[in-house]
C-alpha cells in the first residue's frame, strides 16, 4: 500500500508527490557524519524566542546527567533568537541573552556533547534576527571558531532575495563554506519541504532536510505530519535523512499515549530525534518516553532504512521498518477514538509464517505467532513490536 499523494506542507501548500526520479539512497554523503539520524535537543519547541544561554546550559546539564546522553542524545541545538549585531568587520555576535559562544561550546563539549546553532540564508531569520545573506563564508568560519557542530539553515526571508529555483545553489553555497572550515558540522536544511527537497537535499550537502511545515504540540498536527511521510523512504539513508521536524514529547498538550505514538512513528521513520521540551523540568514518564533503549534502537539501526506504511484500514495503520539483523520493527497504530484490535499480517511485513514478537515499549517477549499478530491498541495509541 503506497499511495503517492500526500499533503505534507500544512503551513503553506499541498504537495503531490508524483513520479519520483533521482534517488538519494546509497549516494555517498559529503561530510561523512550523521551516519544514523542525529539525536539531541533543540530550544525552539519549548523556549522559542525566549531562549537564553542558561537554558542551553541547563539542557546540556540535563542530557549529561539524566540518562539521555547514554540513550544517544548528543546535540544541544540553539534555534532562532541568539543573534546580535555584526561588527564593523561583518562578524556576527550573539545578543545580550548569550555571552561568549566559544565558552558555551567548551562547556557543552566538556560534558561530552555537541553544540548546534541556527541561521538563515536570507537577510533575516524567521523571527527577524540577523541572517547569513552575503556572509556565508564568514559565518561558517565564526561557527567553526566557536566550536559549533551542527547548523540548521532556515529559508525564511531568503524568499525575498532569491528565486525558488536558486534554492539548491543557495544551500550548496553554505555547505561548501562549512566544508571549507575543516570542521565536521551537521548540515540541517529547513525550507519546509518545498520543491521536493528530499530529491536534491543530499546532493547539496544536507545531512537532513525538513519535509514539512512546523510541528506543534498537538496530536492532529503531529499525526498529520508523521503519518504523511509515507513515500519518502527511498530518499533517506545513512548521512542524509528526511526530517519531519522536532519532537514535542513532554511539552504538555498531548497525552502520554499520543507522545508514545509520536516517538514510535519518528523512530520507524528513521527521523532525527531532537527533543523539544524543557529538559530541566520533565516528568519521569516523559524521560521514559524519550529514552526507551529498544525504541531508540529502531531509529538508530545502522542499516538506516526509513520505514513505511504497509497496511491501512480506516483509522488503523501498520508501519514497518526493516532492521539490520533481518527483523522488522512494526508499529500498530490506532488513529480512531476507541480501543481497537490492529492486526499485522506477516506477509505484508515480509517475515516467515512463524515469528517471534517482542513488545518494545513494554520490553517484553510476547511469544511465537503464526501468520499474524494482533494487539488491542488504545485510542490514538500504538503497540510497537519487533518481529523476527
Ligand atoms: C521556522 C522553523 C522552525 C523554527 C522557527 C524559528 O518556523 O521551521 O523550526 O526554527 O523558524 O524562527
Amino acid at each position: 500500500m503506497r499511495t503517492a499523494a500526500i499533503g505534507l506542507l500544512g503551513r503553506c501548500c499541498l504537495v503531490v508527490i508524483v513520479g519520483v526520479g533521482m534517488s538519494a539512497l546509497g549516494r555517498a554523503q559529503g561530510n561523512g557524519i550523521a551516519h544514523t539520524p542525529p539525536m539531541g535537543w533543540n530550544s525552539w519547541n519549548h523556549f522559542a524566542c525566549k531562549v537564553t544561554e542558561n537554558d542551553v546550559r541547563a539542557a546540556a546539564d540535563a542530557i549529561a546527567s539524566n540518562g539521555m546522553k547514554d540513550a544517544g542524545y548528543v546535540y544541544v541545538n540553539i534555534d532562532d533568537c541568539w543573534q546580535g549585531k555584526r561588527d564593523e568587520k561583518g562578524i556576527i555576535h550573539p545578543n545580550s541573552k548569550f555571552g561568549d559562544m566559544k565558552a558555551l561550546a567548551d562547556y557543552v563539549h566538556g560534558k561530552g556533547l555537541k553544540l548546534g546553532i541556527y541561521s538563515s540564508p536570507g537577510p533575516k531569520t524567521c523571527a527577524g534576527y540577523e541572517g547569513t545573506y552575503r556572509h556565508e563564508e564568514q559565518d561558517a568560519e565564526t561557527y567553526a571558531a566557536w566550536g559549533i557542530d551542527y547548523l540548521k539553515y532556515d529559508w525564511c526571508s531568503a524568499s525575498q532575495v532569491y528565486k525558488l529555483s536558486e534554492e539548491p545553489a543557495v544551500y550548496k553555497k553554505m555547505h561548501e563554506a562549512l566544508v571549507k572550515t575543516g570542521r565536521p558540522i551537521v548540515y540541517s536544511l529547513c525550507q519546509y519541504g518545498m520543491d521536493r527537497v528530499w530529491a536534491w537535499g543530499a546532493s547539496v550537502g544536507g545531512n537532513l532536510w525538513r519535509t514539512t511545515g512546523d510541528i506543534s504540540d498537538d496530536y492532529d498536527r503531529m499525526a498529520f505530519i508523521g503519518f504523511g511521510q509515507d513515500g519518502l523512504e527511498r530518499f533517506a539513508g545513512p548521512g542524509h535523512w528526511n526530517d519531519p521536524d522536532m519532537l514535542e514529547v513532554g511539552n504538555g498538550h498531548m497525552k502520554p499515549n499520543e507522545y508514545r505514538t509520536h516517538m514510535s512513528l519518528w523512530c520507524l521513520l528513521a527521523a532525527p530525534l531532537l527533543s523539544g521540551n524543557d529538559l530541566s523540568k520533565m516528568t519521569p514518564e516523559t524521560l521514559a518516553i524519550l529514552t526507551n533503549p529498544e525504541v531508540i534502537a529502531v531509529d538508530q539501526d545502522p542499516a538506516g532504512i526509513q520505514g513505511r506504511r504497509v497496511a491501512e484500514e480506516g483509522p488503523l495503520e501498520v508501519w514497518m521498518k526493516p532492521l539490520s539483523d533481518g527483523s522488522k520493527a512494526v508499529g500498530l497504530f490506532n488513529r480512531g477514538e476507541s480501543t481497537m484490535p490492529v492486526t499485522a499480517y506477516f506477509q505484508d511485513i515480509g517475515v516467515g509464517e512463524n515469528a517471534t514478537v517482542r513488545d518494545l515499549w513494554a520490553r517484553k517477549d510476547l511469544g511465537t505467532f503464526r501468520g499474524t499478530f494482533t494487539a488491542q491498541v488504545p485510542v490514538r495509541g500504538v503497540v510497537l513490536v519487533k518481529i523476527k
